[in-house]
């Protein structure tokens, strides 16, 4: 046996699973809602007899390490050492050891760090500190349950990891000091913020009198990637499974008071908007999303930012703003009764529009102008017909308008901008229209096969860099900061908008006939190149000539 199947062995799949994933028993067998393709109807597959856990759909998952590796997002080595300590297996290999060094030591150091904290607020001599908790109207059940915390001794952790066998190099990488030993978070109290799995990766730290920073955090790091993490996430997971909803609220006090107010699907995002990796991580458990953000003079613009995110995304979107101005911790300690407002969530149109309101008055003609010029640009971003065509009902139903004039309306608004942004009369900007065929319909590879020259040879061409970046993005995995978003978007739905009743076969065409036009751009390039830079009696020449006959005749350009 190797090691690696000596540490599955010893691994049970169900309860690894279980971490991660909400599952009803099938059978032998158990059943949940795939964590690596969005689905509706569970088909990812835990066999406990056969210890696996894999999605027949889209062939994700594997044993236990395979099935770590990838809900985790971390290599084979890293799995291996986490399993392997789980199971009690000792690996010997150094390379193991070291690769693991890096982030299990984070881990280790964290957990440590967190039961520490958690054991401080709870000396008498902290007494203060936990009455400042307490006062905030939170219990010691809850305290307990996300282990708060509090630093009141600048040194005594990181003797603490030290005797605990840490290096004095890998204490300080871990974030959690300044100096020479000295706890970051000193005097404050402590909120560990766990990934997904509920392990702690990061802390924040609040001041409980006054002073800056209100509240200070772990710098980004191995193990922390404060953009993909949901404070409270693990705790809530379970619930946003059953009640099919998450809600989202901005940081921590507010996650931890609506928990304790019995809303368990909670989570918090913290000092930034809701971002796709947060998006991501939600659409594994339920599309439903309410919207609960902090009030204050960027309420507004911050929930609006956020709402970009999350359109296209299939998601249904509310929007709660609770009554006087407060956040949910202050809406619930003055006896709020939150559910009721979870009612009384708006759509993002209905709380476009009512903010709107607020600004112009919707009785009047003029008023129902302005506000509609602001909901077009709201809808721009929106590509799905039927989601248009359910906020452009709502908006006609608020506004008292009638759905065709907004229809048609909505139709010139885009025709203007697209004509505005996407000069392609004279056929320069095919480039730009390809990029958006690519991104729209993931025409990547055939882009790739059917392209007759290389990428520095398109580059002569007017805007066929942003094809080239959109390649290069995809191979990187991520989204290239050189790509205008903006103007892809309005070229995407320019193109959407003008093929949304042909067939996929005649889109294919359209596409290839753009990219026709761009090997004859270089075709011609590659023609003037050949004819300025070559005798034309040399037989260098008719050698070339000849290759660009053949080469004309497959691309299907005319050439004698
Ligand atoms: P309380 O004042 O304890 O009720 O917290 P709050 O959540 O109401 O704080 P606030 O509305 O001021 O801020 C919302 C979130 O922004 C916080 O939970 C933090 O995550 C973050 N935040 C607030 N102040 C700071 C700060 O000074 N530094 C950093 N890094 N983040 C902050
Ligand atoms: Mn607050």
């Amino acid at each position: 046996m190797s090691i690696s199947q000596e540490i599955e062995s010893k691994i049970n799949i169900v309860e690894l699973a279980g971490r991660y994933l909400q599952m009803k028993k099938a059978g032998v067998n158990y059943k949940a809602l795939c964590p690596f393709h969005s689905e509706k109807t569970p088909s990812f597959t835990i066999s406990p007899v056969k210890n696996l856990a894999y999605c027949f759909a889209c062939h994700h998952g594997g044993g236990p390490i395979r099935f770590l590796m990838e809900i985790e997002k971390i290599e084979f080595s890293e799995a291996l050492h986490i399993l392997a300590k789980e199971a009690g297996v000792e690996l010997k290999t150094d390379y193991y050891k070291e690769r693991w060094e890096k982030t299990g030591d984070i881990y280790d150091m964290h957990r440590i760090a967190t039961d520490f904290y958690h054991e401080e607020i709870k000396r008498e001599e902290n007494t203060e500190k936990l009455n400042y908790l307490l006062n905030r109207g939170i219990t010691l059940e809850t305290i307990d349950r996300f282990k708060l915390g509090y630093s009141g001794n600048p040194r005594e952790l990181f003797a603490r990891l030290k005797e605990k066998g840490f290096t004095e190099q890998n204490i300080i990488d871990s974030g959690i000091f300044v100096g020479p030993g000295r706890d970051k978070f000193y005097g404050r109290i402590i909120f560990p913020i766990a990934n997904f799995a509920g392990h702690t990766v990061a802390f924040t730290g609040r001041i409980t009198g006054q002073g800056e920073p209100k509240y200070l955090n772990s710098p980004v790091s191995d193990i922390f990637n404060k953009s993909a993490i949901l404070y409270g996430f693990h705790l809530a997971k379970s619930t946003i499974a059953k009640e099919q909803s998450v809600i989202i609220v901005e940081g921590q006090m507010d996650t931890v008071a609506l928990h304790q107010a019995g809303i368990t699907n909670t989570v918090g995002i913290s000092g930034t908007a809701l971002t796709k990796e947060h998006i991501g991580l939600i659409k594994r458990f339920t599309k439903k999303l309410y919207l609960c953000l902090d009030w204050d003079k960027a309420w507004v613009e911050a929930t609006f930012k956020s709402l970009e995110n999350l359109y296209n995304e299939d998601l249904d979107i509310y929007i709660i703003s609770l009554p006087e101005a407060k956040d949910p911790d202050e809406f619930i300690k003055s006896w709020g009764n939150f559910r009721e407002e979870m009612k009384k969530a708006l759509s993002p149109v209905a709380f476009y529009i009512k903010e709107g309101a607020k600004k112009y008055n919707i009785t009047e003609m003029t008023g129902k102008k302005a506000i509609w010029e602001e909901l077009k640009k709201m809808l721009k971003h929106i590509r799905n017909p039927i989601e248009i065509d359910a906020y452009i009902r709502e908006i006609g139903k608020i506004l008292n308008l009638s759905t065709d004039i907004l229809y048609s309306e909505l139709k010139n608004f885009r025709e203007k901008r697209v004509i505005e942004d996407v000069k392609k009369k004279d056929g320069f900007e095919r480039a730009e229209l390809i990029a958006g065929y690519i991104r729209l319909y993931s025409y990547f590879d055939l882009f790739l096969e059917k392209f007759q020259y290389t990428l520095s040879d398109g580059m002569s061409i007017p805007s066929f860099f942003v094809i080239k970046n959109l390649l290069s993005a995809r191979e990187s995995g991520k989204e290239d900061e050189n790509i205008d978003i903006d103007r892809l978007s309005a070229i995407e739905l320019f193109i959407e908008e003008e093929n949304t009743t042909l067939s996929q076969d005649i889109i294919t065409g359209k596409f290839l006939e753009l990219v026709g036009y761009l090997n004859k751009l270089c075709f011609e390039q590659e023609k003037k190149k050949l004819l300025e830079n070559i005798d034309p009696n040399s037989t260098e020449y008719m050698v070339e000539r000849h290759k660009l006959q053949e080469k004309a005749k497959k691309i299907g350009v005319k050439f004698n």
